[in-house]
């Protein structure tokens, strides 16, 4: 039912009713482990999508299908105060303003959860990924990260950073 609250994890963030969440961080940070936590249908995730539209998730020509589909589901939830969590890398400022104009559309609040750990520790995990990311655009997404103030003035109503691995749920993953 719209707007009923979902027990979760202690240590997760608890998400405001309707709030988009947008999970930040380059391909290896933990980003799909995190999300597994919460509902399974509070997920939003392009690597899926593309996956769904060609059989194969870095198949970036199906980035712009994704994204629609993506932004289908975006506004199905909102529009019904559900919160949804954006699985996806969210590095790119104009990827997180599309995603922020979406909340503000709907009036929800918008959170970021940055992924900031040690390039070494993203690199392991990228190694232990189910796709393995070229090591240049591990390198260039763990730059891109941005700091909390940044993601304030871009307009997200809370920042919570993960700064060291959390544990896991013997959920399966992508
Ligand atoms: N908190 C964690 N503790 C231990 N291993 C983790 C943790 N988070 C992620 N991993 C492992 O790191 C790898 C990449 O995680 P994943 O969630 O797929 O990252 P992303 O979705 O950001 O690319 C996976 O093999 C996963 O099992
Ligand atoms: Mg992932």
């Amino acid at each position: 039912m719209p707007g009923t609250r979902t027990a979760i994890p202690a240590d997760l963030v608890d998400l405001p009713v309707g709030a988009l969440c947008a999970l930040i961080g380059p391909p290896g940070s933990g980003k799909s482990t995190y999300a597994a936590r919460y509902p399974d249908s509070w997920r939003v995730c392009l690597d899926v999508y593309r996956r769904f539209a060609t059989d194969s998730e870095a198949e970036q020509s199906a980035t712009p299908v994704a994204a629609e589909i993506q932004n289908l589901l975006l506004d199905a939830r909102l529009s019904r105060a559900l919160p949804v969590l954006v699985d996806s890398t969210n590095v790119f400022p104009h990827v997180r303003a599309s995603l922020l104009a979406r909340a503000r559309y709907w009036q929800r609040p918008a959170i970021a959860v940055p992924f900031d750990l040690p390039l070494a520790t993203v690199e392991a995990q990228n190694a232990d990924r189910d796709r393995v990311v070229p090591l240049h655009i591990v390198r260039e997404h763990h730059q891109l990260l941005p700091d909390a103030d940044q993601l304030y003035r871009e307009g997200f109503t809370a920042v919570h950073t993960i700064s060291e691995l959390l544990a896991t749920s013997a959920a399966s993953h992508r």
